[in-house]
């Protein structure tokens, strides 16, 4: 499969169509953004590593019956996926509490959030992400209520899986971000799982290992990133 015309870029990805209009690539670049784009970066190797994460946890969900937009890797940092249309919602998941949600409530950081707390935001950086409730999301034709109920779901039971695999390789998932969008009439999971979208802490020293190295300068942002990989994908290193 080739790479077409651009479709469009983001902050981390790009998309191009194929001759499959079915399908499409996405190509993982180095580009590192933060706060709404305020702070970038170009680091190497970074949507190497991203790239792989997501595609194990992709094929991760499949075996464990989540429909995911993954199809292929076609190289290193280039994956195929179903040309599906994505809905301008966040769904964020959290376990523990850090980022935002301890900004903007009084609770600490590393608070255990039992049962998940979910939360959706409207997809727009312009208006920095508002947060959406069903009747906002109904309202701005983004989903119905019943499939937003389904989208909860759906990831919550995507929180499941990744919890415990992940508590297996010493990592724990205090938060991460999915994106959805349809595919003919079913809704399916799209974008990416990766250090960009997700925290991860290691389970024995609580250091991140993600995008929180870059956001608030902790260290090096690719022995972080790689260290993730090392742990999910080593495979890619033998
Ligand atoms: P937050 O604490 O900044 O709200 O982030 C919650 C989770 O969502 C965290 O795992 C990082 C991820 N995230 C994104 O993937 N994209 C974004 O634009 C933001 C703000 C967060
Ligand atoms: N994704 C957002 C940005 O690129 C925010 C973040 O991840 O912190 O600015």
């Amino acid at each position: 499969m080739n790479k077409g015309e651009e479709l469009y870029s983001g902050k981390a990805k790009t998309v191009y169509r194929t001759e499959d209009p079915d399908a499409l690539i996405v190509v993982f670049r180095d580009s590192l953004t933060a706060f709404d784009g305020e702070k970038k970066a170009e680091v190497s190797k970074k949507g190497y590593y991203n790239a792989q994460i997501s595609k194990k946890l992709f094929e991760l969900l499949e075996e464990n019956g989540i429909k995911t937009h993954y199809r292929e890797m076609v190289t290193d940092n280039e994956m195929l996926v179903d040309n599906i249309k994505i809905i301008l919602v966040e769904v964020i998941v959290r376990n523990i509490a850090a980022g935002s949600i301890t900004k903007k409530y009084p609770i600490e950081v590393g608070q255990p959030l039992e049962p998940p707390v979910i939360v959706m935001d409207y997809k727009d950086d312009s208006r920095h992400d508002p947060m959406l409730n069903e009747d906002i999301a109904a309202a701005l034709g983004l989903a119905t209520k019943e499939e937003l109920a389904g989208i909860k779901k759906t990831a919550l039971e995507i929180n499941g899986i990744l919890k415990s695999y992940l508590d297996g390789k010493g990592l724990l998932l205090p938060d991460f971000k999915l994106e959805f969008g349809r595919r003919g009439d079913e809704i399916i999971l799209g974008d990416e799982i990766s250090c960009d979208t997700c925290r991860f802490w290691d389970k024995e020293t609580g250091n991140s290992l993600d995008k929180d190295v870059f956001r608030f300068d902790k260290g090096d942002l690719v022995a972080a990133y790689m260290e993730v990989a090392r742990r999910i994908v080593p495979e890619i290193f033998e």
